[in-house]
């Protein structure tokens, strides 16, 4: 089997100049737990990013930044309302519960969207009643877990059904990047912009070693979670090395390059499939996912003899990275050509 893979956007290496700002950040002593110099940089920096009401604050992982963000959102007695496909729903064991205590409430959500008909009407249903969890927030995911991207209407109408109902917002933004560089936006116009109060923010899927952050944009919610984070085993010690990286990531924009290849690299085994193999991906290609139809019978040589991950019943997942090179593509493709024929 190829050691590129297509499993997930975590299976490439680091952006060079990521590695390089971790080099650098290794020189000499700093103080620890965000006290340092970089730590400050970074809240700089993105207060640039995602306008003057936001603080980051790095994290280890993305389970840990939306399990933070959402619960800083929530009371004991609260539910937050994801799509089906949603990670937090799906891919997070359950820490949602065993950490933030929380319900989860699942809507259904073809192509990974919510829709505004499906969230008014379950936001209408809550009659108050303490026998229920309080749909207290909704978490939307930007790309989404089947690849596509809500654009900025969309999110518009979404938050204000939430904020109609005093329902907060969480942006699960794990590959926000990805959705920026497509729509051509800023970060910001997909979240700050639009009255987002907390996002997950994504480096390790576009080019970190490890680690993402929760951009807080409500500042009453920074303290509750700067407590989460360290309540919840988030805190980095040695936390300059990770905001060292998501310094390189926004500094001059190398997020929105290294999200563009990789979109760049799921166009064009897209185009690909469909003009070598006649395959249509099964869902619309708009971030660094592609998912690939394969016949059953194909699915058990496929998903052991080439880098894609086993998704849906007869769907394979191909994720393409910031370092995806044509020739992984290439190989891929041919690949598949030879066991679905
Ligand atoms: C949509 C989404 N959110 C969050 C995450 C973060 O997960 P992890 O805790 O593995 O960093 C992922 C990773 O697969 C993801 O796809």
């Amino acid at each position: 089997m190829s050691t590129r893979g297509f499993t997930s956007d975590n299976a490439s290496g680091a952006h060079p100049a990521v590695l390089a700002a971790l080099g650098a950040a290794a020189e000499g002593h700093a103080a620890s737990f965000g006290a340092d110099r970089l730590t400050a940089a970074l809240d700089e920096r993105a207060r640039e990013v995602f306008g003057p009401s936001a603080t980051i604050l790095p994290v280890f992982n993305g389970t840990g930044a939306n399990v933070i963000g959402v619960t800083a959102l929530l009371q004991r007695w609260d539910a937050v309302v994801v799509s089906e496909h949603a990670h937090l729903a799906n891919d997070e064991s359950t820490a949602p519960q065993l950490i933030g205590g929380m319900a989860v409430r699942t809507l259904p959500a073809p192509a990974g969207k919510l829709g505004v008909a499906d969230l008014t009407e379950l936001l209408a249903a809550d009659d108050g009643s303490v026998h229920h969890a309080r749909p207290a927030a909704v978490s939307l995911t930007q790309s989404t877990e089947l690849g596509t991207v809500y654009t900025p209407e969309e999110l518009t109408a979404l938050v204000r059904v939430a904020r109609a109902r005093g329902v907060r917002v969480h942006v699960d933004g794990a590959r926000l990047a990805n959705a920026a560089a497509r729509l051509g936006t800023s970060l910001a116009a997909l979240t700050s912009d639009l009255g987002v109060d907390v996002v997950s923010l994504g480096a390790t899927k576009n080019g970190a070693l490890f680690g993402d952050a929760v951009v807080v944009l409500d500042p009453a919610l920074v303290e509750p979670v700067a407590r989460l984070r360290k309540a919840t085993t988030q805190l980095a010690s040695k936390m300059r090395f990770v905001s060292a990286q998501l310094l390189a990531l926004l500094t001059d924009d190398l997020w929105r390059t290294t999200a563009g290849h990789a979109n760049a690299a799921a166009d064009h085994l897209a185009g690909l499939l469909r003009s070598e193999l006649g395959v249509e991906p099964a869902y619309p290609v708009e971030a660094n996912a592609v998912f690939v139809p394969v016949p059953q019978h194909s699915l058990g040589a496929v998903t052991e003899q080439l880098p894609v991950l086993p998704w849906e019943r007869d769907v394979v997942r191909a994720v393409c990275s910031f370092d995806t090179t044509e020739e992984d593509v290439t190989t891929l493709v041919t690949g598949l050509a030879r066991l679905l024929r």
